[in-house]
């Protein structure tokens, strides 16, 4: 899997410098609504940014995260990551495959801007139905048919040219000038993924799409909005 494997070593450094990223992750938060002692799953979890959000926005739930990735390195640095969380587990799994877990194990199942990737989004979102409890939500990211780089730059850098005061400004210009090789990189990758998503190699929904798999996988209460700068989809839907 060498693409995810030269992927893993850019993008948190990347991504957690990104504005348009860090709002992704309050979204995915506050659409994730936790309450107390809930069991989620991250299904394609990369480096754990999600898993280490949530843990940190919900301090004191009794929160237990179980994520899975299929990339080795991916999961090496998610480790890294949760290496002093206790309620963190961590494991290889293939998306492609049915889930190592028994029915209703689930509060909540994450699944941010990896959905597209898989062979097969109907049999995903199937599993992830089977895995959540009665009642439970799935929480998704996935790109919009027409997603496209040039949003999020734009809406970074207007973030950092709103930023007060002059030196948090000032921190964040020489944060993204250090940041240019490694964001060059993800953004060659980032074309890449986008190419395949324009050929239909990866799933870029339509938001019908999105519903009607969401229904004929069983899930009611579908919402699905806007977000990451209007590039991806925000999915929430309940079993
Ligand atoms: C763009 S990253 C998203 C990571 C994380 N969810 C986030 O939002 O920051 C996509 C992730 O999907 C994983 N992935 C791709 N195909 C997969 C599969 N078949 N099974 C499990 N994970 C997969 C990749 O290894 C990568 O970590």
């Amino acid at each position: 899997m060498p693409f995810w494997d030269i992927y893993s070593y850019f993008y948190s450094l990347s991504l957690r410098n990104l504005f348009p990223y860090s709002r992704l992750l309050e979204d995915l938060n506050d659409t994730l609504d936790l309450k107390e002692r809930e069991r989620i799953l991250d299904a394609g979890c990369g480096p754990g940014l999600v898993i280490e959000k949530v843990i940190e926005e919900n301090k004191g739930k009794g929160t237990s995260i179980t994520g899975v990735d299929i990339n080795r390195r991916m999961i090496a640095y998610a480790h890294r990551k949760c290496r002093n969380l206790s309620n963190v587990e961590l494991r290889v799994a293939d998306l492609n495959k049915s889930l190592e877990f028994p029915d209703n194990s689930f509060d909540k199942v994450i699944c941010s801007n990896t959905l597209y990737a898989l062979g097969e989004p109907h049999t995903a979102i199937s599993e992830f139905h089977r895995v959540l409890k009665p009642a439970g939500a799935l929480i998704m990211a996935n790109p919009k048919p027409n997603a496209a780089q040039d949003a999020l730059i734009r809406e970074h850098i207007s973030t950092i040219n709103r930023l007060t005061p002059l030196y948090r400004r000032a921190y964040h210009i020489l944060v993204s000038l250090l940041l240019i090789p490694v964001n060059l990189v993800v953004i060659a990758i980032n074309r890449i993924i986008l190419g395949k998503g324009k050929a239909g190699r990866y799933h870029f929904l339509t938001e019908e799409d999105l519903r009607r798999i969401l229904k004929e996988a069983g899930f009611t209460n579908i919402s699905i909005k806007s977000c990451y700068a209007g590039q991806n989809w925000l999915v929430r839907a309940e079993k």
